[in-house]
């Protein structure tokens, strides 16, 4: 069946409606060897739509990447200062990734990426409350009753946190290393919740992003996940 082309190139997650009339427009977009028009219809079954030189293919499948994140790398589409970007990371694959939730630049490790944009809206929500691990080191000696106070709820700008776990917490040169596990995804929250309790974070990376640990992926790679780690995916997000 014919489609518009801009209703085909945002369907196969290469970009969005907008961003594919502007490829059109600018003749970026070829049917049979032929520069397309705005407003042309093409079958992607039966003709060879080449979007920036890439073959458009119908019907495949989504794409699911966990990502360790380097500090210093930015989770935005695109940066003023040209820092480098989480999707300079995944260039290789081709069609448009988003980021399931945001790492701020300084933080490090698990961050998940896909061309599911329901799945990473699902996700991203608050009422999913996915739980993430965050390996912290902080300045100085963490006292005992400020463990339990981080864990039981500490009051931020925004309101009191929800109950955390924190567990191997540990002193060694003159910071404390902890890892914490929320279940909230605020604005800097470890970093807020660590400063509220006087003891400024030096060095945040998430290890985990609900079920997925990022092990020994090494800083700057990524890899897909497996059917079985998608399916337990989707099925959080239906939850
Ligand atoms: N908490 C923070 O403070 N920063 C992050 O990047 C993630 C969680």
């Amino acid at each position: 069946m014919k489609e518009r082309l801009q209703k085909l190139i945002a369907a196969a997650g290469l970009a969005s409606r907008r961003e594919a009339e502007e490829w059109i427009r600018a003749g970026e977009v070829t049917v049979d060897g032929v520069v397309a028009g705005l407003g042309d219809k093409a079958d992607p079954l039966d003709q060879k739509i080449l979007v920036r030189g890439n073959p458009l293919e119908p019907g495949r499948k989504n794409r699911y990447v966990l990502v360790n994140k380097p500090a210093g790398v930015m989770c935005t589409r695109s940066d003023p200062q040209d820092r480098r970007l989480i999707f300079d990371l995944v260039r290789d694959i081709p069609g448009r990734l988003f980021t399931i939730g945001r790492l701020d630049m300084t933080t490090e490790g698990a961050i998940l990426l896909t061309d599911d944009g329901a799945l990473a809206h699902r996700l991203a929500h608050p009422r999913f409350k996915v739980e993430k691990t965050y390996l912290v080191r902080a300045r100085g000696q963490i006292r005992r009753e400020n463990i339990r106070l981080l864990e039981q709820g500490v009051t931020l700008e925004d309101g009191l946190t929800a109950p955390a776990r924190i567990g191997n917490v540990r002193f060694s040169g003159g910071h404390t290393w902890l890892e914490i596990t929320l279940r909230e995804g605020r604005n800097r929250q470890v970093r807020r919740m660590l400063e509220s309790v006087g003891h400024p974070v030096s060095r945040l990376k998430r290890i985990r992003y609900a079920f997925l640990e990022i092990g020994d992926l090494p800083s700057g790679h990524y890899r897909f996940l497996t059917a079985e780690e998608i399916g337990r995916l989707k099925n959080l997000a239906n939850g």
